[in-house]
């Protein structure tokens, strides 16, 4: 986890560094720092605290350098303190160094170092770094050469920048951890970071930089090299992502802006892809009988992509297609046999999370064909897996997933169609002309239901309850699921989300007057009977009743509260419960002040296992 930014160029480059860690605060935000180099030695300042605070303190002491790297840290070596914050040193300041992921052998290197004299101020992984340097640069008197060393040493995932002493240079090496390199040439200017939004004010040139990969940047003058020194190109594209994206702009808190740009969001993640009129799915990596060979169907994913995914499964499973979802924390030990007819799918808004990238290499090996449904161009995921299937949401910064839900769901559908076409004895849809006709009328959908919520009134009824049960089945129960997931995420409020029927067999132990139930109802009869069922026999405890269903529903006659989901194909009506329950839960954690972006404890990407 964490994130990392290094800028070199000509003039200061203090405040693009803070930029650049506000822009990645989503990535964890327990401490942070920068270190800069001026020409009069390396400074450094850090803390733990968020970016913001940071911010001011340097705004007094006012620190300048043309070259400077910084941190935002999501602690996993030693809690968030001072000490513990990145930049790391050494007593002599000579190097300094930031560092995301994990160093798996630092216990040893770090008692070698010790054995050697050098003295440790940090519970941290990363300070191995720069005395390892520091060792290297005393021994060869070069500092490239020793920052090639030192990162030889080192075992497990990391993304590194370092400073030395004195010299204009970054030098920066990546292995199984993010990281992206951006150049303004005419500017001289070049970028590394964890992730495209840090820079993206700045520059929308990008390279995303390779396992095994050294920078070194110089104002003026990049060079990319393998770990043995040799050059290798890597080719520079330009992104797309609106450099306003990145910003929260008229709204209070990202979430809230996510939950509003899902229309948009959303029209991309279909646009080109599918046709009404003539009923059909056209995904541009997906050619007609790419899937001819497919016996099973195995989706990983983690947090909200798994429910995504468990969405997106259903899908296949109605079609007559072996599929499971498997949480890819899990996979080693849930996936079964996995062999060259199997297709895993996994499914990721950043490419990056360390357990789903696990879970995909697991089924690299066993022989399985791979597709990663991903929103990021050129993350790791989308680099390993066969092919990706981008859902083209555009950036998201909230620690909790909305658009990227919506627009995964859909994406996942799209693909699941597709499969449908090719396996064998699939069931194709008789429907098809309705269901896409609904789906390219979603995003309409959902801007009824942002244009004449009542989320903030309800939320505010029900605040002081004890705990919020979701219930929903099949493609409900993923949103009951979901819908749990972001209340408790951001409002830290007992919240758990059920299959409707499931509810009898223990949760309901729980229910009383002081425990509000949100019932998803679809427009699916015969499911949304059986869940009118259970909604009731949690009612008869007391508890009060919130039904997310389509306008005239009878479940509204006998709910206490009704959120209405605009009229559509089953299929899609849980997504547009979930943007109700996305309301919900924001103006929950909005009315209790928790800082609803970057809720305690979690990160947006989470990169270690
Ligand atoms: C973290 C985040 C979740 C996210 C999950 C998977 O746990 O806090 O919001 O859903 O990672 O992230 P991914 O990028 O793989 O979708």
């Amino acid at each position: 986890m964490c994130g990392i930014i290094a800028r070199v160029g000509n003039g200061d480059s203090v405040d693009t560094l803070l930029t650049g860690l506000e822009n990645l605060e989503y990535r964890g935000y327990d401490s942070a720092g920068v270190a800069v180099q001026n020409g009069h030695g390396i400074k450094i300042h850090k803390q733990s605290g968020r970016v913001e605070d940071l911010a001011t303190d340097l705004r007094e002491r006012q620190p300048k350098g043309n070259v400077g790297i910084g941190h935002t840290r999501w602690s996993t070596h030693g809690p968030p303190t001072d000490e513990n914050a990145h930049p790391h040193s050494t007593s002599t300041t000579n190097v300094a160094v930031v560092h995301n992921g994990v160093i798996e052998n630092y216990d040893t290197l770090r008692e070698e170092l010790q054995a050697k004299g050098r003295e440790f101020t940090s519970d941290t992984d990363t300070e191995v770094i720069p005395h390892l340097m520091e060792e290297y640069l005393e021994e060869t008197g070069d500092s490239e050469t020793a920052f090639r060393k030192a990162v030889e040493e080192l075992e497990g995932s990391y993304a590194v920048a370092a400073l030395v002493d004195d010299e204009d240079v970054v030098y920066a090496a990546r292995q199984g951890s993010p990281l992206v390199l951006g150049q303004d040439e005419e500017a001289g200017e070049y970028f590394l970071a964890s992730d495209v939004p840090a820079f993206l004010e700045y520059t929308d040139e990008v390279a995303f930089l390779e396992d095994g990969d050294v920078v070194i940047a110089r104002p003026d003058d990049l060079t990319v090299t393998d770990l043995e020194g040799n050059v290798v190109e890597r080719e520079i594209e330009r992104v797309d992502w609106d450099p306003e994206e990145t910003g929260k702009g008229r709204y209070d808190h990202f979430m809230l802006k996510e939950i509003d740009t899902q229309p948009t969001a959303l029209s991309n993640t279909i646009d080109g892809r599918i046709d009404p009129v003539e009923g059909t799915v056209d995904l541009e990596d997906f050619p007609d009988g790419i899937f001819e060979d497919v016996r099973e169907v195995q989706l990983v994913a983690c947090g909200t992509s798994y429910h995504a995914a468990l969405y997106g499964a259903q899908s296949l499973k109605q079609a007559g297609v072996r599929a499971e979802v498997h949480r890819a924390n899990e996979y080693e030990l849930s996936s079964g046999p996995i062999d060259e007819q199997t297709l895993v799918i996994a499914v990721t808004q950043s490419g990056e999370t360390a357990d789903t990238l696990g879970a995909l290499r697991r089924a690299q090996d066993k022989g399985a064909s791979t597709v990663t449904v991903t929103n990021v161009v050129g993350s790791t995921a989308a680099r390993e897996a066969d092919e990706a299937l981008f859902i083209r949401a555009g950036p998201e910064i909230g620690v909790a997933a909305t658009k990227t839900f919506s627009s995964q769901a859909v994406a996942l559908s799209l693909l699941a169609h597709r499969l449908t076409e090719d396996v064998p004895d699939a069931d194709t849809r008789d429907d098809v002309t309705e269901y896409l006709s609904a789906l390219h009328e979603l995003p309409d959908g959902i801007s009824e239901i942002l244009d004449r919520h009542k989320a903030e009134e309800l939320s505010r009824k029900y605040r002081d309850s004890d705990a919020y049960f979701f219930i929903g089945r099949g493609m409900a129960n993923s949103v009951a699921k979901e819908g749990a997931l972001k209340f408790k995420e951001i409002t830290y409020e007992h919240a758990e989300g059920f299959a409707s029927g499931e509810l009898k067999h223990g949760p309901l132990a729980l229910v009383t007057q002081d425990t509000p139930v949100f019932a998803i109802f679809t427009g699916d009869e015969e499911q949304d009977k059986k869940t009118r069922k259970n909604a009731e026999e949690a009612q008869a405890r007391g508890a009060p009743l919130v039904a997310v269903a389509p306008e005239g529903h009878e479940a509204a006659s006998i709910a206490d509260e009704h959120l209405v989901v605009p009229d559509t194909h089953p299929v899609w009506a849980g997504l547009l419960a979930n943007v109700q329950l996305q309301l919900v839960s924001y103006y929950a954690a909005d009315q209790l002040s928790r800082p609803i972006d970057k809720p305690r404890n979690l990160a947006k990407s989470v990169t270690v296992e």
